[in-house]
């Protein structure tokens, strides 16, 4: 997720774009840039200067401050890495070949491979590693080929171009114009008097002009100086803008309209984990690819081990690929604390593959353990959501997460995003080892992609959970219980609530229920189960009549239909059915908002909860 934003008009563009490339901060922080184009109004000479370096934007202001920042037209840039490190090359703007046409984009190309291939057989040279650099090219290699004006070409280009782009594109010799196109990433059109504004979203905008225009996918925006504003569609049909006033606040736009970063980051979860799938599956065809982890597939299969290495939520999505790696490649997993495997003196052979899985990619134990783990020997694997993280640098390969930036200190869309790509990773490596049928694999694709639907039905449960929540925001304990691929989910709900209400909770596999906590069970202790169709269904059905022999409160995820428990508890979330294996995507989502209003209603911090740190980057 990045942050674009662009401004034509009588004012001088640069103090415009600065700011609000700082309200933008929040989806993406790792490099910055600007292009404006300086006209001399007599000799029409314009001179398009280009300014961009690794950093936040502050960096890129102190970078600016002496250069050139004259003209009234011009683009900027806020960078959350997809491909390409974060560095001055890789920043936003880029380039075309001839350097008279520069663009900034939001979004993944996913064939930018094939593209840049041609492209370079055609003689384009590229300077940096995005995708970005690669549609710039084609556009200008269309519009040279076809002597037709950067508009078109751009309409030409973006039929051939597979993925999510918000791109502006700014031409050297038309001061006069910008071009804009959107798909699958979020634009808005602000609309002054006699100036256009164009942001990623609207709050940059709100305070020139309220009224604004949302780019629909495949639309493309001719932007011209003192002209009326002319969209079409990439198969050439045109379209009436159609123009809303703004009634957001810009606090609330910051977050989306969400009232916090959490909860914005909750509902962003079908996008995130379609992001985080986006041209590494394809069910049609049945193919699995990573490309990132390519090169050392051969040392899983060689692998007579696995560990896991990661702290805190992403800890509970190694315990849900423990269960999925077992499962699906037969490969002996084990889930080690990075805290706790960094000082035990633990046993690493050469052959173990040994997986790293962090949000920030800069947990200090992480890194540490990781680093310990490189010494022996060990060959490392990394899923960061963070691109050129700390992490992410230290492993010998791996594959990120797409979930963009997470604010809130609680994480909820990297963990849904950290499953989503362990449970390709494991499909993958069981292809590869044949120890998955082609039957099995091609449903599990079908029914991975889409889990996103499937949570978006889960958050129309909202008001419900909302319900719930208020009932047990008072509670001093809770317990959370699960079985199988539902024990690391009940963890990570108990997490969830303690974390940002501050009311202490604990998650227990449902079983070990009897080997202790039932101890603990009175009618004052609210007891969340997640008793969803599958192999320990039955099971959990006793564990829950267990409790509520002893008076305890149910509150239970159960799977859509369901009666049986239905019956038995005082509240049921219903969630759609899917795979046994999948089911942490969804059955999390419940738990995490069940969490956030409870801790609202307690008037806790839930973006920033007391005493934590969104990377604990230190011991
Ligand atoms: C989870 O909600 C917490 N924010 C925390 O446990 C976090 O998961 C842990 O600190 C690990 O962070 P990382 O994924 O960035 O390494």
């Amino acid at each position: 997720m990045c942050g674009i934003v662009a401004y034509i008009g009588n004012r001088q563009a640069y103090p415009i774009l600065i700011k609000g490339l700082q309200r933008l901060e929040y989806r993406g922080y790792d490099s910055a840039g600007v292009a404006l184009i300086d006209e001399d109004l007599t000799s029409h000479v314009t001179d398009l200067n280009v300014y961009k370096c690794k950093g936040k934007v502050a960096e890129l202001a102190s970078f600016v401050s002496e250069k050139n920042k004259n003209g009234t037209i011009g683009i900027g840039h806020t960078r959350w890495a997809t491909h390409g490190v974060p560095n001055d090359v890789n920043a936003h703007p880029h380039y075309s070949g001839s350097k008279n046409l520069v663009i900034i984009h939001n979004g993944i190309i996913e064939n930018y491979g094939s593209l840049k291939e041609e492209l370079k057989k055609r003689g384009h040279v590229f300077l940096s590693d995005t995708d970005t650099e690669v549609l710039i090219h084609l556009i200008e290699d269309i519009q040279q080929k076809e002597n037709i004006r950067v508009g078109e070409a751009v309409r030409l280009a973006l039929n051939q171009v597979v993925g999510a782009y918000a791109i502006v594109i700014l031409s050297k010799d038309n001061p006069n114009e910008l071009i804009a196109a959107k798909k699958g990433s979020p634009m808005v059109i602000g609309i002054g008097i006699d100036e256009f504004f164009i942001a990623s979203d609207a709050t940059p905008i709100i305070e020139y002009t309220k009224n604004v225009v949302y780019l629909e996918d495949e639309e493309i925006a001719f932007i011209e100086r003192g002209k009326e504003l002319k969209i079409k569609t990439i198969k050439n049909k045109v379209k009436t803008p159609y123009i809303q006033e703004l009634e957001l606040k810009l606090e609330a736009l910051e977050k989306g309209g969400y009232d916090h970063f959490m909860l914005k980051e909750i509902y962003e979860q079908p996008r995130s984990i379609k992001d985080s799938m986006r041209g590494r599956l394809s069910s049609e065809k049945g193919v699995v690819n990573l490309g990132g982890i390519a090169e050392y597939e051969q040392k899983f299969l060689n692998a007579k081990r696995i560990i896991f290495i990661a702290c805190g939520t992403s800890w509970h999505a190694a315990l849900v690929a423990e269960y999925l790696f077992e499962d699906l490649t037969r490969i002996p997993v084990e889930v080690e604390y990075a805290s706790e495997f960094r000082y035990r003196n633990p046993i690493i052979y050469e052959d173990d593959v040994v997986i790293a899985i962090s949000q920030s990619g800069e947990t200090a134990d992480t890194l540490a353990a990781i680093e310990l783990a490189k010494s022996k020997g060990a060959t490392i694997i990394g899923i960061c959501n963070v691109v050129g993280s700390s992490i992410a640098r230290a492993t010998h390969a791996g594959s990120y997460t797409h979930a963009g930036p997470e604010i809130g200190v609680a994480s909820t869309k990297a963990f849904t995003a950290q499953i989503t790509v362990l449970v390709l990773m494991a499909l993958r490596v069981a292809f590869l080892k044949g120890t998955i049928s082609s039957s099995r694999f091609h449903q599990l694709l079908n029914e991975l992609e889409a889990i996103p639907e499937k949570v978006e039905r889960v958050l129309k449960t909202n008001d419900k959970i909302k319900y719930i929540a208020d009932v047990y925001k008072n509670s001093t304990n809770a317990l959370y219980l699960g079985r199988g691929y539902s024990f690391p989910v009940a963890l990570e709900g108990a997490l969830k609530l303690k974390e940002i209400s501050y009311i202490h909770a604990e998650g227990y596999p449902a079983a070990e229920m009897k080997h202790g906590p039932i101890a603990l069970i009175d009618e004052e202790m609210p007891v969340f189960v997640i008793a969803t169709k599958g192999a320990s269904y039955e099971k959990v059905v006793s564990n829950i009549q267990e409790v509520k022999a002893r008076k305890g409160k149910i509150i239970a995820i159960v799977t859509e239909g369901d009666t049986q428990v239905k019956e038995m508890a005082d509240y049921t979330i219903e969630i759609p059915e899917t795979d046994e294996i999948l089911v942490p995507l969804v059955s999390v989502v419940p738990l995490q908002l069940l969490s956030y209003h409870i801790a609202v209603m307690r008037g806790c911090n839930v973006d920033q909860p007391r005493n934590l740190a969104k990377s604990v980057t230190v011991e």
